[in-house]
């Protein structure tokens, strides 16, 4: 990465705006943290300032309130949640701007950490406006982006905030891009790609970029349907994008043209109704009923996915394998999760619900690295350059 990192830089005294994604997901009925991994993942950049004496000040967004105060999306919880991992109490602002959120900064001391409101509660923050930027960088004297998984987007605080301030990457955002750019300048051989999740749509650039670097690429998930259609099987009720069926071919077809070894399923759980008990059975691909969807890989693809992989030294997981939500459609994706999680090679899984199949089955510790981003790591492997990222001060500037 050739980007200033906060190890580049003098924080002692300074008040430090750290731009972390917090974006965790909140269960509906209590409004507790579900699943802390993004906090976790940016205590080494906070501990690193806390050590240094810096006045931290982190800000993040929540949810997608689209300007409006929501209480259910206050970061109180968060702000609870990190004082607890990092053993020391986080304040938080009523509001991230303002003449009181000042205040409260200038109270801040060396090694002290503040957490301000929710960014999105205000529409500016997702307009990339220049008013907002100068509001928030006001109580700062340096800037430095951990949010990762928020760095594909063009926002005031992702992006327009490094025109006011020295602008830097944290340490989570430093490993998240020398282990995902390591995925596409220097993957150990073979390397795979296993690719699940309901959309051929979101995943076509990925696809498209990381079919030169891989080996093999195995595809399972609702995607899996669009891709057989398109082979020519008979898919009934499944979920396909009509209007993807060409990529899917065109893809397979740069697959065979580069040598990458494709596999798809070769059987099936197939259901009438995905949430019913009833009509559950397993079928091979060219079997599918015309009132039956797909589900779920087979135990004959699972096998077959479990030959391919287990001769990798490199595995980058993204999506799963069927309707994993509903425990008897799980098995595939919980098969996978587990093969990595004793696998020897090295295991990198995409963000979102990848990551979050693997920390609810306690699998996360047992994976090489688990990205925090979904869109921004989709478009990240899919060769883009992230806004965030382009921010942010170059290392030869210096
Ligand atoms: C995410 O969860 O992918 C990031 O926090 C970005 O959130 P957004 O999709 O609401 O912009």
């Amino acid at each position: 990465m050739n980007k200033l990192t906060v190890r580049d830089i003098e924080v002692r005294d300074k008040r430090v705006l750290v731009r972390v994604d917090f974006n965790v997901p909140l269960d509906e009925k209590t409004g507790a943290i579900t699943d802390d991994s993004r906090i976790r993942a940016t205590l080494p950049t906070i501990q690193y300032l806390i050590d240094q004496g810096a006045r931290v000040i982190l800000a993040t967004h929540l949810g997608r309130p689209e300007g409006r105060v929501d209480s259910k999306l206050r970061v109180t919880v968060v702000a609870q949640r990190l004082s607890q991992l990092l053993g020391k109490q986080v304040g938080v602002t009523n509001n991230c701007i303002g003449a009181e959120t000042e205040k409260s900064i200038e109270t801040l001391r060396s090694g002290d950490v503040i957490l301000l409101e929710n960014l999105r509660f205000h529409s500016s923050e997702e307009r990339d406006s220049p008013v907002f930027a100068r509001a928030l960088a006001r109580f700062a004297d340096l800037y430095v982006n951990d949010a990762f998984g928020t760095s594909h987007r063009s926002h005031t605080s992702i992006v327009r905030i490094s025109e006011h301030l020295p602008a830097v990457a944290g340490l989570l955002l430093e490993k998240e891009l020398n282990t995902l750019g390591g995925l596409l300048e220097n993957p150990a051989h073979p390397f795979a790609a296993l690719l699940g999740g309901a959309k051929v749509s979101d995943k076509v650039g990925m696809v498209e970029n990381i079919l030169t670097k891989v080996d093999c690429l195995l595809i399972g998930g609702g995607m899996a349907a669009t891709f057989l259609k398109a082979r020519g099987y008979e898919v009934g009720k499944s979920l396909i994008e009509e209007d993807r069926l060409e990529t899917a071919a065109n893809l397979m077809q740069k697959a065979s043209d580069g040598g990458v070894h494709l596999l798809l399923p070769v059987d099936v759980v197939v259901a009438d109704d995905i949430d019913a008990e009833a009509g559950v059975v397993t079928v091979q691909v060219e079997n599918i009923g015309k009132t039956q969807r797909i589900a779920d890989i087979g135990p004959q693809t699972t096998k077959a996915f479990y030959e391919e992989l287990r001769r990798c030294r490199t595995i980058f997981w993204n999506g799963p394998m069927g309707v994993y939500e509903i425990p008897r459609f799980a098995e595939g994706t919980r098969a996978m999760a587990k093969l990595l999680a004793g696998s020897q090679a090295a295991t990198i899984l995409g963000g979102g619900s990848t990551a979050e199949i693997a920390t609810n089955m306690g699998l996360a510790d047992q994976m090489t690295f688990i990205s925090t981003g979904g869109g921004a790591s989709l478009r990240f492997l899919g060769g883009e350059s992230l806004p965030g990222v382009e921010a942010l001060h170059d290392r030869e500037e210096t």
